[in-house]
This record gives structure tokens, C-alpha cells and sequence, in this order.
């Protein structure tokens, strides 16, 4: 008999009976939106509810993956969707939409007002193929009922999260889920996948914290057996990664200087040298990246606990070195809940480096510490400098209880 390859990779797995995952892993995937790193690759997680009357799919898969989720729903033998719920109208989850909407034509569409313009925006889904749901609305399946949870910027506009009660499993859409393939339905190594939820929450969620603690407070009095992503493991532990998020979300920063730099000619590095061991012999936690050669991944997740910022950056044409450009604006659009920012640097004849990279930054809600930007190699002056401004640093972190 000939064996499958198929069936020993890609098996439905039943969470409880009648309720399956049924998404693709995908393990040679290493980038994301052309700019984030998987050093892990990804899943793209789906899932199907069999209720006693209907049938729902809970969220699709990366449109690379359509034919194994069509492969899935028939080795389960699933004749009659009637339900697609679309958690989150991005590709990686919306992708194959059209290709299950042409296999079971009776499915509609279940989508949150916003999500319905955007998907009918991004997929030319034609708008008699969506049932829009209210915040709190719940859609039976007979036995089993799914809640619609409005949870915006999760990490767009229009995320919704699904609820379903008879089972308390959270569908949570890209919550608490982590770039992450694996052959593992559940987490079984917290310490791992803390690293890549963290990373995952770093590049994507991060913007958007002021949002995040409310929809964490919505969910805190939900009874929570399972958390299903959409990216990643399952949590059977819920409280890990809800912990986890609360800790990123709510927590105070922590005694860390983040700094990304780049050096074209030592003069640079050897400030950023003396600083770190300044920086250190003060008590303070330094996490330095050069940039010519870091993981952004890593880059971001330092930014998750740091109250400062400093970068190292030498003024190559007139302004800043393009990486540390591209850094700045990194931490600009990921709006860590840094303090304080400062740049130390080299400059060869002028330029605006100082300058520029402040007017990048401006509109963050930090406070500008002393620059300390020398000309050539550093002096003795400019050592000093650097020594007060990690005295500086010491001092102001001190002040915010650190
Ligand atoms: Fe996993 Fe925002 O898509």
C-alpha cells in the first residue's frame, strides 16, 4: 500500500471532539510583510466547530496554503461550511477566503463591520457573502456557540476575538500568538515560546498598548480553558501567555539601556566601549546592537523592557548613517514605553545627524537627554561627557523608582 506523505504530516488534530485545528504549518517561511525575521518560521492557524445544526471555520490560511486547509476539511469530510468567521482580515488569515468561499458557496462570511470593508477592500469579496456581527453577539451552531469579541487593533483596526462558551476555548485571533512552527499542538515549552510570543508581540503588538490593556481587561473575567492563536501552539495554560501580555502591557520598564549603533571607522565604537562599561558599573542592564549585523527581532524585544534608548550613530553624507536611521525609526513606530532617548556619535568635517535623527523621534513621548557628538576620535572631553551622561541616565532612572 502506498502511504500518504500527506497524512503523516499535515492530520487534522482534534482539540475536543468535534472542534479540530486544521491550519498549515509553515516551516520555511522567514519573513514576514518582506520585513520581519521567523527565524522559527509560522503556522497559520484554522479551526473547525462541528455544531449539532452548523458548521463554523474559524478564521483561513496564508493563500501559499490553501490547498492543505481544502485538504484538511476533506479528510475530515467536511461537506457544509456555514459559517467562515473572519477574526482578522489579513492575508496570512484571509488569504484563502475566496478558495473556501468557491468549495462550500453556502458559507457566509462572518466579520466585524470593518472587517467586512476591508476583506470586500483586499479580496473583491462581494458583499452579499458577509453576516456582520455586533460586540458581545453570539451565532449558535445548535450544541455549541461561538461570542464575537470586538478587539481592535490587535493589530488592526477592525480584530475581533471568538468565544466558544460551551467549551471556554478562545479563538484569539493573532493575541497571544507566536511566529512559531511546530509539530506540537499545545505549548510544551514555555521558556520557548515565551521568547517568540515575546518577539511576536515586539515587532506587531507593541504600537498599540494602550488598546491592548483594554482588551486584556475585557477578556479578565472570561473563563478561559484554551487559548487558540493564530499563529503558533495552543494554550492550555492560559494564564502563562495572559501574564505574559499583562507584564509587556502594564509593567513599568525596567533598568535597561537599549543601544543600537553602527561604527564605519571605530571612532563610534569606541564611545559606545567606554559607555557600556560605564553604563554597567552603575548597575545598569545594556543590551547593545550593531547594526550592521543584528536580528531587528531581537532588536525590538529588547525595546519591550527598556527605559532608555541611546544610539551610537556616525554622520556618513551630511546625516545619520542609514542604519541608524532605519533603527530610529524602528523605535518611532513601535512606541516601546521607553523614557528617555540620547545619541552619541562621530562626525568627521558636519552634517545634521543630531538634528535629524531628533526630528525623527520627536514625536515620541520621551524626554531628550544630552547628546554627545564629537568630532574625530574622541577626546578626553568627550569620555567625560559620555561619563555624565551615564551618571545622567543613573540618576533619572533612580527618579522613576528603577
Ligand atoms: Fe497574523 Fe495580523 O495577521
Amino acid at each position: 500500500m502506498r502511504i500518504s506523505i500527506w497524512l503523516i504530516i499535515m492530520k487534522p488534530r482534534e482539540l475536543k471532539p468535534n472542534i479540530y485545528s486544521i491550519g498549515a504549518v509553515d516551516w520555511d517561511r522567514r519573513l514576514f510583510d518582506e520585513l520581519i525575521p521567523l527565524p522559527d518560521g509560522t503556522s497559520y492557524n484554522a479551526y473547525l466547530v462541528k455544531g449539532s445544526e452548523k458548521t463554523a471555520l474559524i478564521d483561513t490560511v496564508d493563500p501559499t496554503m490553501g490547498d492543505v486547509l481544502i485538504k484538511n476539511l476533506n479528510q475530515i469530510d467536511i461537506k457544509d461550511i456555514e459559517y467562515i468567521i473572519a477574526n482578522h482580515a489579513e492575508q496570512d488569515h484571509s488569504g484563502s477566503l475566496s478558495q473556501i468561499i468557491d468549495a462550500y458557496p453556502n458559507a457566509k462570511v462572518v466579520a466585524t463591520p470593518k472587517c467586512k470593508a476591508i476583506l470586500m477592500d483586499l479580496l473583491l469579496i462581494h458583499d452579499n457573502k458577509f453576516l456582520t456581527v455586533d460586540d458581545g453577539a453570539t451565532l449558535s451552531l445548535g450544541d455549541k456557540t461561538l461570542e464575537f469579541i470586538y478587539a481592535p487593533w490587535v493589530h488592526w483596526p477592525e480584530t475581533m476575538l471568538t468565544y466558544l462558551r460551551e467549551d471556554k476555548i478562545l479563538f484569539s485571533c493573532d493575541l497571544f500568538g507566536s511566529h512559531m512552527a511546530t509539530s506540537d499542538l499545545y505549548v510544551t515549552d514555555e521558556t520557548t515560546v515565551y521568547e517568540s510570543a515575546k518577539r511576536y508581540y515586539a515587532e506587531i503588538m507593541m504600537p498599540f498598548r494602550a488598546t491592548l490593556q483594554k482588551n486584556l481587561e475585557k477578556i479578565k473575567d472570561l473563563e478561559i480553558d484554551t487559548i487558540a492563536p493564530s499563529h503558533g501552539p495552543l494554550h492550555k495554560n492560559p494564564e502563562f501567555i495572559i501574564n505574559a501580555y499583562r507584564h509587556w502591557v502594564f509593567d513599568p520598564p525596567e533598568n535597561i539601556v537599549v543601544l543600537p549603533y553602527v561604527s564605519m571607522h571605530g571612532s563610534t565604537k569606541a564611545m559606545v566601549d567606554y559607555f557600556v562599561k560605564a553604563l554597567t558599573e552603575k548597575g545598569i542592564t545594556v543590551k547593545q546592537f550593531n547594526l550592521s549585523n543584528s536580528d531587528i527581532g531581537k532588536l525590538s524585544m529588547a525595546l519591550v523592557d527598556a527605559s532608555t534608548v541611546v544610539m551610537g550613530v556616525p554622520t556618513t553624507l551630511a546625516g545619520a548613517h542609514p542604519l541608524a536611521f532605519y533603527a530610529a525609526y524602528l523605535v518611532k513606530i513601535l512606541r516601546p514605553k521607553l523614557k528617555f532617548i540620547s545619541i552619541i556619535g562621530s562626525y568627521s568635517w558636519g552634517g545634521k545627524t543630531v538634528e535629524q535623527l531628533v526630528g525623527l523621534i520627536s514625536s515620541l513621548n520621551v524626554e531628550i537627554l544630552d547628546t554627545v557628538y564629537c568630532k574625530g576620535f574622541p577626546r578626553i572631553e568627550d569620555f567625560e561627557s559620555l561619563y555624565q551622561l551615564a551618571e545622567n541616565i543613573s540618576k533619572k532612572h533612580q527618579e522613576i523608582g528603577l
